[in-house]
Order: structure tokens, then C-alpha cells, then sequence
């Protein structure tokens, strides 16, 4: 194809085209944010610039579906132009955002304000909204105005926001059903983590294995049956957020056999920490759901590979480092980066010999493109979808450390561990955001709301007939004793 009519903006040439099957050597030519082209060095078009990325992987980039950015409200903890900067290092072109911020994502206002603060993002992504009890009114509203996905806290996490009943559960699922959005969950049962949390706090325990004790697996897992439960009966597509049990591994598998819409992902921590940490990290080690025992990772490793786990994220949860170190385990807020140490985390888990280079973007980046709506424009290497990209050096060694992170959020359990396998340059679209593991800081503000290009396939919504608006609006009852 020498001779082709067009000139490229750019060839990374020697590399390894790596996609959720294979690997093979190919050069890659991008002209307008597309990829144009996946082929032999001979085949590639003129272009305004060529890299050498020999002996490099290219991947697509990773898609996170778990976020928190913080703004507004918390940006002492992290705004849009600093979290998206941690995902442009840790090779994470497209995020999706958590509306536990201040205010709280629940209606199209804050809809509107969210979008604003996201104008400084480095990388792409979506917007969560909030299915909560007061604003059952706003879901529809949320629909039309442009959200990506929405979020359910069935349990209470950072920000405090009060979890809907089951009943308003029901109807939130029931009005987004049709939209076939996701609804993404917090699977945690509030009620049993309110009462033995308020238990152990009568009994004076505070240290940092207090938090699993009030958080048991069955919290977890009691969440999932219900919720599949609820996304059987309507129909809405569910997602359950950072598995960290084997006992949520059931219901999620019987679900999925059942032909539930029901996706599920785990986060680096969850497989690479166990109640062994807590020692050594006392209340830094503090998220919810609480990493657990060995066995629950050795069991969700296995699930990862089998695929009843379809992706990995990452729950970037940033605080600041008083926040985070406390004495009494129950006042450490919960949570810590992880969008800039995922890609490098799993990486080293790959030279390790414990997942394949071509495993690894199915979890990264092509389930979640394709549970999100996102596949094909993202999610893959191939003539047509967006340039997005990671360049992966898996012969790289570096350290993390939590100082030099780019999120404000400079507190990770994994300070110190050194890993194989970096991400050394992310394109959005094109271009560049991270070169040379450095951030390119004019791309803040190129990344862009996904709503044009997600695709959510048609919604199998069931039960229609009993949901709450249908049983509202049909016919008065018969007085007794009438007459026609
Ligand atoms: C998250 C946060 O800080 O926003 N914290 C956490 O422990 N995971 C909220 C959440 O995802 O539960
Ligand atoms: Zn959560």
C-alpha cells in the first residue's frame, strides 16, 4: 500500500501489535485520532512522524470503569486535571468517573458541572450518575441529558451518601432498564455493615482488622444475589464493582448462567494484598470492600481467568495522606489511587508467568469496552477504532513510590514494590498524553465525553407491565357496587 493517497500523523513502528487472542510484529499508522492502518513496515503510508517502539508492545489502552476524580468538592484529594493525569502515566486512555463527589452527581445540574470539571481531562471517558432513594425523579432526566453509566451505593462508602432501599432499587433499575445502560454496583448490604461496625465500635475494638470484621464476605455477597435478583426481574444490565470475595463469585456465575445482564470486575488490590498486609499497613490498607483473606484472591484470580470476572479496574480512590493514617481504624477514610499502578501492577503479574500479555487486554481493555458500550470505536488495535494506546515495555523495571504519583492522593499500599513491565508512552487518540513516562501537559483538556460513540445494545427489559410507572398509571379501580 506504499503510495497511499494519505499521509499519516504518525507510525509507531517495530513494535508488537498485542489483541485479546494474539501477538504479532506490525507497525501502526494514525491519521485523524483513527488508527488507519495495522501492517508490515512496507505497507505503512508517508508520515508527519515516525516513532521507534522495537522491542515494545503496543496494547490498547486500558479501559477503567472505576474512578473517582473528586471534583468538585474534594480536589484537595484530586481534580480532573490530576487524576487524569495518574491514568495518562498508568497507560489508561478512557475512565469513567464516580458521582460520590460534592455535590453528588444526581441530577442534570451536577451532570452539567461534572462535565465542566472534565474539561481538563488528559484522557477520554465516561460520567457516572447517581441512583439513589431522592432522586428516583432525576434518573430519566440523567438518561436524556448524556450519562455513561450510573452508580448504586448499596452500602455506604466514602461520602456518606444514604443507599437506597430495595424498593427504590427496584424502581431505579426499572427506569433504567430501557436506556440499557449499566448500573454499576457498590455490592455492599449497608444494614449489616451499619450493625456490626456499630458492634465492634461498643466493644472497643479499633484496630485495623476491625474493618474486615464488619464487613464480612457475606455483605458482599448477600448484595450481588439481591441485586441480580432485581436485574433479572427488570431487565436493566448491572455491574458488580470490586469483587473482593469468593463468596460473591457464586451469585455472579449462577446469575450469568441464568442469562442475567451481569458483568463483574476486581481490582490490583484485591489480588495482590490479603489480611497478611494489614499488619505492615495498618489503616492505609482501609477500602471497601476490605481486601480479605488469601484464599478469597487465589479464588478471584481464578475467576479472572475463567471470565465469571470480566475486567479489571481500579477504584482510584485518592486522600490525602493525613487522611488516610489514623489510630482509630474506623476514622481513616477509605480507598487509594490505583489508576496510575494498575497497568504497571498486572504488568509485573505477566512477567511473573501468572497472566498472559494477551489475557491482560481482554481485561484491560476490551471487556470493559464491550460491557460499556465503547467496542468498537474502543478497546482494540485495528483500522478504524481509536488510537488509543498504550506502549508497554516489558523489560522495564521501576519502583513505585507513593511521592511521586501524579495523583494528589500520594498514599498506595504498593510504595516500594518494585515491578516489571511500564507503560512508556499513552496516546488518546493520537496523541501523545504520556511520551517517555513523562506527562505531556498541553494534552490537558483533549479528552473527551464518550456519549458519541457509545453504543449500548438494545435493552431485553422485562416485567414492563408491573413496574411502578405501569401499575401508576392503569386503570382506576372499580369502586365497589358500580355499575357500568
Ligand atoms: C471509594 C471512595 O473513596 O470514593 N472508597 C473506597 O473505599 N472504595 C468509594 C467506593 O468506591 O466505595
Ligand atoms: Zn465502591
Amino acid at each position: 500500500m506504499t503510495g497511499t493517497a494519505f499521509i499519516a500523523d504518525l507510525v509507531l513502528t517495530g513494535g508488537t501489535v498485542v489483541t485479546s487472542k494474539s501477538r504479532f510484529k506490525a507497525d501502526v499508522a494514525m491519521k485523524d485520532g483513527l488508527i488507519a492502518l495495522v501492517g508490515k513496515p512496507s505497507a505503512m503510508p508517508a508520515a508527519k512522524e515516525v516513532v521507534d517502539v522495537s522491542g515494545k508492545f503496543i496494547l490498547p489502552g486500558a479501559i477503567d470503569v472505576h474512578v473517582h476524580f473528586r471534583e468538585p468538592g474534594y480536589t484537595h484529594k484530586e481534580d480532573w486535571r490530576t487524576g487524569s493525569a495518574a491514568a495518562a502515566m498508568g497507560g489508561t486512555t478512557t475512565v469513567f468517573e464516580m458521582p460520590n463527589t460534592h455535590p453528588p452527581t444526581r441530577s442534570v445540574t451536577e451532570l452539567r458541572q461534572k462535565q465542566q470539571a472534565a474539561e481538563k481531562s488528559h484522557v477520554d471517558y465516561g460520567i457516572y450518575g447517581l441512583l439513589a432513594e431522592d432522586n428516583i425523579g432525576e434518573l430519566q432526566g440523567l438518561i436524556d441529558g448524556g450519562v455513561n453509566a450510573f452508580k448504586c451505593f448499596m452500602g455506604n462508602t466514602f461520602g456518606n451518601l444514604p443507599s437506597p432501599s430495595t424498593g427504590a432499587m427496584l424502581e431505579g433499575f426499572e427506569i433504567i432498564a430501557p436506556s440499557g445502560l449499566r448500573i454499576s454496583l457498590h455490592a455492599e448490604t449497608a444494614s449489616i455493615m451499619a450493625w456490626r461496625q456499630k458492634r465492634l465500635m461498643e466493644a472497643g475494638r479499633n484496630d485495623p482488622l476491625a474493618h474486615i470484621a464488619a464487613r464480612p464476605a457475606i455483605v458482599a455477597s448477600e448484595a450481588v444475589s439481591r441485586a441480580a435478583e432485581l436485574a433479572e426481574w427488570t431487565g436493566a444490565r448491572v455491574h458488580v464493582l470490586h469483587i473482593s470475595s469468593a463468596a460473591e463469585l457464586r451469585p455472579l456465575a449462577d446469575a450469568k448462567a441464568r442469562g442475567v445482564e451481569i458483568t463483574g470486575e476486581t481490582c490490583p488490590c484485591y489480588l495482590l494484598l490479603d489480611s497478611r498486609d494489614y499488619a505492615r499497613l495498618g489503616s492505609v490498607i482501609r477500602v471497601n470492600p476490605p481486601v480479605r483473606e488469601n484464599s478469597d484472591s487465589v479464588a478471584i484470580w481464578q475467576a479472572l481467568q475463567s471470565g465469571v470476572v470480566d475486567m479489571i479496574a481500579t477504584d482510584h480512590a485518592p486522600h490525602t495522606p493525613a487522611e488516610k493514617s489514623k489510630a482509630v481504624i474506623w476514622d481513616a477514610d477509605c480507598g487509594f489511587p490505583g489508576v496510575e499502578t494498575q497497568m504497571p501492577l498486572m504488568l509485573n503479574q505477566v512477567a511473573a508467568g501468572r497472566i498472559t500479555l494477551e489475557h491482560y487486554v481482554k481485561i484491560s481493555a476490551e471487556n470493559p469496552a464491550r460491557a460499556f458500550g465503547l467496542w468498537p470505536a474502543k478497546g482494540r488495535i485495528e483500522a478504524g477504532a481509536h488510537a488509543d494506546i498504550a506502549v508497554v515495555d516489558m523489560e522495564r523495571t521501576e519502583t513505585i513510590e507513593a511521592s511521586r504519583l501524579q495523583s494528589r492522593g500520594k498514599v498506595t499500599p504498593f510504595d516500594g514494590v518494585a515491578v516489571t513491565g511500564v507503560p512508556v508512552h499513552t496516546l488518546v487518540r493520537g496523541r501523545f498524553v504520556q511520551r517517555d513516562r513523562q506527562i505531556v501537559t498541553e494534552t490537558s483538556g483533549w479528552g473527551r465525553q464518550v456519549t458519541d460513540i457509545q453504543r449500548m445494545p438494545p435493552a431485553q427489559v422485562r416485567n414492563a407491565d408491573q413496574t411502578l410507572a405501569a401499575v401508576l398509571q392503569g386503570p382506576a379501580p372499580v369502586t365497589a357496587g358500580a355499575t357500568a
